[in-house]
């Protein structure tokens, strides 16, 4: 059975009480059981502050040939590192989906730029935590 990872960067394992206006009430944990739910596919849901350790699983997923749903956080904005190891999953032929939780066009200048977006597959943003449940119907529609 494919395992979709589905990694996420900087201050997310405090999703549930860091900005419940913008991000919602939800925890991590929430969201894995929410994906867990939606059946079929294999979720490894991982959280990092780690730039490298973010990066590594860019590699392993590489290496395993697994799909990846990706929140980069505030790495989306300025990690040329993480852009160069997303686009070696994207160019070995794997699926990656940016997903962000808010809608980061409707916020400060600063999270208007994505430097990951042009070497991900795709883009989904500001559904709440159905972002990623949008990324993963899209992973199951392409996996046929
Ligand atoms: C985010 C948006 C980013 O700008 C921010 O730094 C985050 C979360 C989102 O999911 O909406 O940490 O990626």
């Amino acid at each position: 059975m494919t395992t979709v990872l589905v990694l996420n960067g900087p201050n997310l394992g405090r999703l549930g009480s860091r900005e419940p206006d913008v991000y919602g009430s939800g925890t991590l944990d929430d969201l894995r059981l929410q994906l867990e739910a939606s059946g079929d596919l294999a979720i490894d849901l991982r959280q990092t502050n780690d730039e490298a350790e973010l990066i590594s699983w860019l590699y392993e997923a590489v290496d395993t040939g697994s799909p990846v749903i990706l929140n980069p956080a505030a790495f989306t904005h300025y990690s040329y590192a993480l852009r160069d190891a997303a686009a070696l999953v994207t160019k070995a032929g794997l699926l990656l989906v940016e997903v962000h939780i808010s809608n980061p066009h409707a916020r400060e200048e600063f999270r208007h730029t994505s430097v990951i977006s042009a070497v991900a597959t795709g883009v989904i943003a500001g559904f709440g935590f159905d972002s990623y449940w949008l990324a993963l119907e899209l992973v199951k529609r392409r996996l046929g």
